[in-house]
């Protein structure tokens, strides 16, 4: 068995906040199978040292960026964790990045500096005998792993896989940050973690790891290019060779349908519509489980409401994020009888919509992989995707030769464009009214792979590429 060190800022069971953490959860199971030992390591918020079963301190450090912390080795559901138990750094209330208001915790360089100081110690000395070949680093968070081995381990360190999940995070703060975080000054050029005059911790990742990847073939294509690179995709094209795009797969039990027949599943859009005070319709039940971002386009969505709605439709929206888009879906709610807005974090809710929806829609103007849709086709409700990243890999569109040869999943738009949204939802529910031939995508959904089996073994081939021996 390969022993690689997760480092994550997020993971079911014990914290999340988008599907970093899903796939974070996921891959130790999946990677089992295929000779990979994963154990995960967290910072110590309050919820993942609440979480944790069987939990034994490994170490100490009397100052770790400012303060003492220790690292905690337990456990959680199937899942072996270290959490770095840092009080200075993680134990206050609101979430992972940002507090209650939604602002980002202005120490957030040095947390997560700190995260990945403790990876680098763990690489070094091990924790309780449990040393890793290498390392797999998820996001900015742990893009500083691979310069803090530079100095910790100039020979024999694991090897390094730094994963993109979201570009448009480069974990950037200001140059004059570099002695708090302890870099070295010779790194601060283009060539190394220098990003437009500030410091990157994604970029120090994706110079100094051993190999890079990202959540879909379609995104690694994107990230090669200066109108959807997000400014690191000279960086990107210098390493193309060791960039690969790998689909995130959902864990198949965690997510299976609720239902076991089209009746089961009309039963959940029956509860659905009861919950939400909807009347009958004779258009699809639309389902949207989002963080409100610009990134997810649910702006163009309430624009082309009308599309839905004047065929019938109808529209409930689970999510949470900026507040004009919550002020937005709110006034839709209220305007439209068949439109209803729930704004929270409500995984139980989530589950319900996912089951009882007839279509998902993910109109992001970008999505590295996007993992909604991926439950959508599950649970027989049908995608509804702007053609971008992770999106486009997954759903086949419901044109014409796609029918007849029976592999069509559901519908797609140009992205960020709302004439083609409009005509996208026009379109669903045309198909809508032909209930044979939404019985066929919906079979043909449930069909499509979405498991991690082969992206599993793909990760597993570059971990044994890599790791240390
Ligand atoms: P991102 O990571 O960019 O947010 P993904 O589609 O990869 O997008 O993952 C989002 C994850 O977060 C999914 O598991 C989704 O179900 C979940 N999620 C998003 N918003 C909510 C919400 N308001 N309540 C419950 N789950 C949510
Ligand atoms: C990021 C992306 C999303 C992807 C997730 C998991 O949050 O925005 O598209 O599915 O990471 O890789």
């Amino acid at each position: 068995m390969t022993r690689v060190l997760s480092v994550a800022p997020e993971c079911v069971p014990l914290i999340k906040t988008g599907g970093l953490a899903d796939v974070a959860g996921a891959l130790p199971a999946a990677l089992a199978e295929c000779g990979v030992a994963m154990r995960t390591l967290l910072p110590g918020y309050p919820a993942v040292l609440g979480g944790l079963a069987d939990t034994r301190s490994e170490r100490r450090w009397d100052d770790l960026f400012g303060g003492p912390a220790r690292l905690l080795q337990g456990r959680a559901g199937d899942g072996v964790f270290y959490a770095l138990d840092a009080p200075h750094l993680y134990d206050r209330p609101g979430g992972p990045y940002q507090d209650a208001d939604g602002r980002d915790w202005p120490d957030n360089d040095i947390r997560f500096a700190a995260l990945c100081r403790a990876a680098t110690d763990i690489a070094a000395d091990g924790a309780a005998g449990w040393r890793p070949q290498a390392l797999h680093l998820h996001d900015w968070q742990a893009g500083l792993v691979p310069a803090y081995l530079r100095g910790a381990m100039p020979k024999g360190a694991p090897g390094t896989l730094m994963t993109i999940h979201n570009i448009a995070f480069a974990g950037a703060t200001p140059a004059d940050r570099l002695g708090v975080l302890d870099l070295p000054e010779a790194g601060f050029t283009s060539e190394g973690f220098e990003f437009y005059g500030r410091i990157s911790t994604l970029k120090a990742g994706l110079v100094w790891a051993d190999r890079i990847s990202t959540v879909s073939p379609t995104y690694a294509a994107e990230l090669m290019r200066p109108e959807t690179g997000g400014g690191f995709d000279g960086v990107l094209r210098a390493r193309a060779e060791d960039v690969s795009g790998i689909l995130n797969g959902i864990d198949l039990e965690a997510w299976a349908p609720p239902f076991r027949s089209p009746r089961g599943k009309r039963r959940h859009k029956a509860a659905l519509r009861a919950e939400f005070g909807l009347p009958q319709a004779p258009g699809p039940l639309c389902v949207v489980v989002s963080r409100l971002t610009h990134q997810k386009g649910i702006d163009l969505l309430v624009d082309a409401l009308p599309a839905l709605l004047g065929q019938g439709g109808q529209l409930i929206v689970l999510g949470s994020g900026e507040p004009a888009l919550e002020a937005a879906l709110r006034g839709a709610g209220d305007l439209y009888r068949n439109v209803a807005v729930r704004i929270g974090y409500d995984e139980a809710l989530s589950r319900r919509l996912i089951a009882g929806g007839d279509a998902i829609l993910v109109p992001s103007r970008f999505e590295p992989c996007g993992l909604t849709q991926l439950y959508g086709l599950r649970h027989a409700t049908l995608p509804l995707v702007a053609l971008t990243g992770g999106l486009a890999d997954t759903v086949i569109a419901a044109n014409d030769a796609a029918l007849k040869i029976g592999v069509a999943t559901g519908f797609t738009f140009a992205p960020g464009d709302r004439t083609a949204l409009e005509q996208a939802l026009s379109g669903m529910c045309a198909t809508y009214r032909q209930p044979d031939l939404w019985a066929r995508m919906q079979k043909n959904a449930m069909r499509h792979p979405v498991d991690w089996g082969a992206s599993a073994g793909r990760y597993a081939a570059l971990f044994a590429a890599i790791a240390h021996r």
